[in-house]
């Protein structure tokens, strides 16, 4: 080792830093375990994103225990002896590799992955300032000789201290709505389904052939405090033509005995108009993947609508509430403004994380496969496909059992009986399920009940295929390439308008299905 790199590595400051780098390194890697670590097991083999963490946590460690060398023996405070040179060296070197690693990781994960590990090192924080603190007290702090610099670094623990008690007491946050509300139709009538930028409980209230209604989010009439996003049942005709609004009230914390609330708002009247008689139009949007904003840019160029088909993939998963909040309930309220009536077909990728197994509550849907009647003159039956790879997938972490949850949607769509109204199938694949035999057997009972033709998206292309199938089959669209296609779906009583444009306006496809 070179004099010049000898004193390089020899500095106490250097030695600092890589002990903070390194710290913050196994932090990171750790947040990102959502996304991006069965990707590494895949690629390597299972448990090697383990190994790689073990690794890290080691250097971690390391270079610690380098830096308090350099800082807290007596010997070395003055002039650092070689072999410790190159101890500090090999920290440095092992340290600067697992950022690159880190980089890389982020840099793969991109702009649809990375929220969640910013949110999941926010709440790695409280633990990483407490690494911070106790380090800085056992070995550093004791070394600093100037008073002002002791002095200085005492009161910004001390306010560290304060701030994180105070914050996690009363979260910094603005207790507003996240957006207009948006109206489900779950097949047996209305979830209005709005969410607050922080937990809170959460109503509706309108008036009804002259009685005043206030419905509470809430459970065999205990009122659901501790979630942002808020749902509630509602009977068709009371909604119909009616106008209504929605509260809130922030609840910090529920107690055994007792709570800790926040303010309360409530929002302007919406007026609700459903969708009727023939001529509706319908917004179809999917395959969103977080990009609430470029959807809503195709869309205005799209003119106005009475309805909306929600056809999945808002977020790569659902590992917390708020990715639901923000790109279902927030993007589903904008688009529809609290005033018409949503369809919302499930994605793949809201199959996955530890949230998926809540959506349902939440949205205040019982099952995702279901048929209404209430949307115009037609009839919709609306299928989930779950997921597209067998549930032995590692993605998906033994914790799926969709053949069993797609047969037994099977089942219930060859109970189905055939109707007058004109029929539309709404599934997020195109090609419906992975199993052949549950495929065909959708497929031909479709036939038999006389779709006219499925809606899907997950492909993120667009295009109309009248030919493989039964009935025509329409992929909608959604992000791709930077760009975002979204669909106008016209229906009258001689058939289907198909229209979509992307983001510039640009028109993709202009198609028109005829009835069968
Ligand atoms: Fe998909």
């Amino acid at each position: 080792m070179t004099l010049k790199a000898q004193k390089f590595f020899s500095n106490r400051i250097t030695t600092l830093l890589v002990s903070f780098f390194a710290a913050l390194a196994p932090l990171f890697y750790y947040a990102s375990r959502s996304s991006a670590h069965v990707f590494l097991d895949t690629a390597l083999f299972m448990g090697f994103s383990r190994v790689v963490f073990w690794l890290m946590l080691a250097n971690a460690v390391f270079a610690l225990v380098v830096a308090a060398m350099r800082w807290r023996v007596a010997a070395y405070q003055l002039q650092q002896p070689k072999w410790l040179s190159a101890l500090s060296c090999a920290a440095f070197t092992i340290t600067v590799f697992f950022a690159i690693v880190n980089i890389a990781i982020l840099c793969v994960m991109g702009e649809e992955s990375s929220p969640i590990v910013w949110r999941s090192m926010a709440e790695l924080l409280p633990f990483a300032l407490a690494y911070i603190i106790a380090a800085a007290l056992a070995f550093f702090f004791p070394s600093v000789t100037n008073k002002k610099v002791r002095t200085a670094i005492a009161v910004i623990i001390i306010l560290i201290a304060v701030l994180t008690v105070l914050f996690m007491l009363y979260p910094p946050v603005y207790f507003d709505f996240l957006s207009d509300p948006m109206v489900i139709d779950n097949g047996e009538g209305y979830s209005v389904v709005f969410a607050t930028s922080a937990a809170g409980t959460g109503y509706i209230e309108y008036e009804y052939e002259g009685q005043t209604y206030k419905l509470y989010d809430e459970s065999s009439g205990r009122i659901r405090g501790s979630s942002t996003i808020h749902s509630i049942a509602v009977p068709y005709e009371h909604l119909d033509n009616n106008t209504y609004r929605v509260g809130s009230m922030r609840v910090f914390e529920e107690y055994a005995y007792g709570g800790r609330n926040g303010r309360s708002i409530i929002s302007d009247d919406y007026k609700f108009f459903p969708c009727t008689g023939e001529d509706v139009t319908l917004l179809c949007v999917s395959d969103w993947h977080t990009r609430n904003n470029k959807a809503k840019e195709a869309i205005s160029h799209l003119g106005e609508y009475d309805g909306v088909l929600m056809m999945g993939d808002a977020a790569p998963g659902l590992q917390y509430e708020s990715e639901a909040a923000e790109y279902i309930v927030k993007f589903g309220g904008d688009i529809s403004r609290g005033c018409m009536p949503i369809i919302y077909t499930r994605g793949n990728h809201e199959t996955r994380g530890k949230y998926a197994s809540q959506l349902g509550s939440a949205l205040k849907m019982d099952r995702y496969y279901y048929e209404t009647t209430h949307f115009g003159d037609y009839r919709f039956i609306v299928l989930d496909c779950a997921e597209d790879k067998e549930d032995s997938h590692p993605e998906y972490g033994g914790l799926v059992d969709y053949k069993t949850y797609r047969t037994g949607m099977t089942e219930w769509l060859e109970g189905l009986e055939p109707s007058d109204k004109k029929t539309i199938t709404l599934c997020h694949a195109p090609s419906l399920f992975i199993e052949e035999d549950l495929t065909e057997r959708a497929w031909s009972k479709l036939d038999e009940l006389n779709s006219g033709l499925l809606i899907s998206g997950h492909l993120h292309q667009c295009y109309l295929d009248r030919e493989s199938e039964a009935f025509p089959v329409y992929v909608d669209g959604g992000h791709s390439g930077g760009d975002y296609i979204a669909s106008k779906v016209t229906l009258s009583s001689e058939g289907i308008a198909l229209y979509a444009c992307n983001m510039d306006g640009d028109k993709v496809i202009d198609e028109f299905v005829t009835w069968k």
